[in-house]
This record gives C-alpha cells, structure tokens and sequence, in this order.
C-alpha cells in the first residue's frame, strides 16, 4: 500500500494493469472508448468497503496512456485513504478523460462519459476535477445519478473549493497548536503557493486571524487582485523554501516536499492544499519527521471538498459540511500526536487510521 511516483517512462517495463507498479489491488479499472465523440477515458475503483467509489473526473491532455493509467491508479487510491480517514462511507475512485479541454470537450462526449459511468451503477461516483466545471457535472447528470457536485440550482452541492479551504485552515490551526502550544496564528507567518480557487480562500482566513501572509503564483494578475483584497506580501524571492517562516502551505502543485526543498527548508509546518505534497510518501515523510517539521497529512485536511460532495449522496446541508470539516481541526491534533507517541511518521499515522477503519468494516461485513 505504498505506491508512490515514478518516471512515466519506466511504467511499460512493468505489467500493464495487474503489475502496474501504481496497481495496488484496486478492485476494477474501466477502460471507455467511444469512437464518434472521441472519448477515451479510464475510471479506477480502487476500493469499495466503505461505500461506493467517489472522486472526480481529470481531462487532460496526458502525454501518453501510461500517465493517464498511473493517475487513475494513483487518484483513485488517494480516494480510498482521504475519505477513510474523514469518516466518509464512501470507497476511492477517479476519473480521466484523456485530451485536451479546450479542443476535445463537448458536452456529447461528457454524456456518453456519463453514460460509462451509469454502466457501473453506482459502484462508481463522479464529480469535478481538474479541467472539469460544475456545469460538465450538470451534463452528466442528464444521462445518470451517479454524479455529485453538481449546480445548487439542481439540488447540488455547488463549488467544494471554500470547505476545502475552510479544513486546510483548521489543518493548519491544529499542526500550528502542535508545534507551538496554541493555535492563534496572529503574527504566525505563512507562505501559501499558489492562490487559485482554494488557495485564495485560505490567504482570507489567516489574515482575518492576523496571520502574516506570503503568495506565490504563476500568474502575476492574480498575485496583485489578492493581495490587494487581503493584505498578503508577494513573495518576490526565487527560493520559498529558503525562507523564514511558521508554516509552508502548498496549494498548487504536489511533490513540491523532496530531497531538494527538504535541504534547505525553513517552515516549522507544513500543511496546505495540495494533493501528493510528498514526492515520496515514505522517504520524505521520514526526513520531515527527523528535521522535527510537522507535516499536517495532505489527504487529511484537504477533505473538506469530498466532505461536502458527500453531503449530496448522505443529505445533509451546509451547515453539516462545514462542522464535519471543522472537525479536522480534533482530528489532525490527534493523528500528529499518535504518530510522535508510535514514533512513526505522521503521514502513516493518518494512513493507519485509515486502514483501520477499513480493515474493522471488512471485518463487520465478513461475519
Ligand atoms: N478544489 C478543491 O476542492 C480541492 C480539494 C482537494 C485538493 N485540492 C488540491 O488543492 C490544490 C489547489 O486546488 P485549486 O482547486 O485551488 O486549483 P486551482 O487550479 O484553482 O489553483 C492552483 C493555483 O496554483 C497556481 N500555480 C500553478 N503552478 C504554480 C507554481 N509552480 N507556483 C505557484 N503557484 C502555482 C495556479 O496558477 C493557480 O492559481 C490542487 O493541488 C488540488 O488538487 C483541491
């Protein structure tokens, strides 16, 4: 159960699906090819213990169908663990669309993806991901119900990117009470990389609890509309990494924690957005823990967008979405103080918890 990265060119010398070296028993892979709206697209059930498989739907244009293969194997097994350990009955899977959103989406080719995943009937669940709007989700649902973030116009759930801000503030809360005895960040400086639907969401909550506040981002536009909105710093060095500062919030790419940035980090935290912040879960999971930097799980406080999806499949309202992701906040506090009690990193002591919870109902159903 620990998958991690590899160079997309190494992936052929392996078994193509079975011996995938991202292959980590998922349960089914779904291979759809439509020739007249051109789709093609790959959905991974990794695991349905808990529930039906949910996560969202990547179109990109991949450069090969291996990489397009290793994320739907790495996504959808991201899926399981996230929604494991936020208490979700909700199993893992994932999406991809292979192509490019510009050109190769039409909304005859999100039905007939729509129609795929309707063949599964409800083993598998969609809603958004990257190069995938709300209104994408909106047509899917014309062909089948087993599709979450759709409009509120609809009855959905709307944009998840707010509650995903919202638990990475609480993520960041708790990992800083951690570190530092209490969890006020008035005065605490935070770097966040990349400020785009969540990103900018979390810059409003710290400096609304006067937290100093450092953006990075590629589009110089964006950096400028932020921090004019909050009073957020641009940061106008080359090395982030180098800096001094409280907590490193990384919500733009992943893998961006490696042996390079890992040499000269600063940050006493790291907790942020992003998914696969780890290049490799274990090794740098473990350096992290030996330079005494805590590392809030990404796929723990980052669940507040599957927290609020859920709420279209479980019923609830708002209000319960946003106090079931603020309960990442007791969560994170105690998943960082079990992993310094086993000694263990605190990225496998969130992904025990998770196994755990899977294991206890495999068990329930057995007997
Ligand atoms: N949206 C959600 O609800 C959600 C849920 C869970 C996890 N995530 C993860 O959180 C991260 C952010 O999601 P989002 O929805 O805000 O995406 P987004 O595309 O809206 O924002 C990402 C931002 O990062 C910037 N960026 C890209 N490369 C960068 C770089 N090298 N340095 C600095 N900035 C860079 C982009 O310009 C953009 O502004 C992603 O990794 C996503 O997978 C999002």
């Amino acid at each position: 159960m620990t998958a991690d990265i590899i160079n997309a060119n190494e992936l052929h010398k392996i078994g193509p699906v079975f011996g995938h070296y991202s292959f980590d028993n998922h349960e089914q892979i779904v291979f759809c090819n439509d020739k007249d709206t051109g789709l093609k697209a790959i959905i991974g059930i990794h695991n349905t213990v808990l529930g039906p498989a949910l996560g969202g739907t990547r179109m990109w244009n991949y450069a090969s169908e291996w990489d397009a293969l290793n994320d739907a194997l790495r996504l959808s097994r991201g899926m399981t663990f996230k929604s494991a350990v936020a208490g979700l009955n909700l199993g893992g899977g994932k999406a991809v669309i292979i192509g490019d959103t510009l050109t190769q989406k039409t909304p005859e080719l999100m039905k007939k993806f729509g129609e795929f995943v309707h063949s599964l009937s409800g083993k598998y669940i969609t809603a958004e991901d990257v190069g995938m709007a709300t209104s994408d989700m909106d047509t899917v649902r014309t062909v089948t119900p087993y599709v979450t973030g759709i409009s509120e116009s609809l009855g959905g759930s709307g944009n998840p990117s707010p509650v995903t801000a919202y638990g990475v503030y609480m993520g960041i809360k708790a990992a800083v009470k951690y570190k530092f005895g209490s969890d006020n960040l008035n005065g605490k400086v935070v770097y966040v990389q990349g400020i785009g639907n969540v990103g900018e969401t979390v810059v409003k909550h710290l400096r609304e609890e006067g937290a100093v506040v450092y953006i990075t981002d590629i589009h110089q536009n964006r950096l400028e509309e932020v921090s004019a909105k909050y009073g957020a710093h641009i940061y106008r060095g080359d090395n982030l990494f180098a800096e001094e500062m409280d907590v490193y919030a990384p919500c733009a790419l992943g893998a961006t924690i490696n042996d390079k940035t890992i040499s000269v980090l600063k940050a006493k935290v790291i907790a942020g957005a992003a998914n696969n912040q780890l290049e490799n879960e274990t090794k740098h999971g473990k350096m992290l823990q030996e330079k005494g930097i805590v590392y809030a799980p990404d796929f723990l406080i980052n669940a507040g967008g599957i927290i609020n999806v859920y709420a279209e499949i479980a019923k609830y309202d708002k209000a319960e979405s946003l106090r079931r992701t603020e309960n990442i906040y007791n969560t994170t506090l105690e998943i960082l103080n079990n992993a310094e009690k086993d000694g263990i990193t605190t990225h496998q002591a969130a992904f025990d918890v998770a196994l755990a919870r899977i294991a206890a109902r495999k068990k329930e159903t057995q007997s």
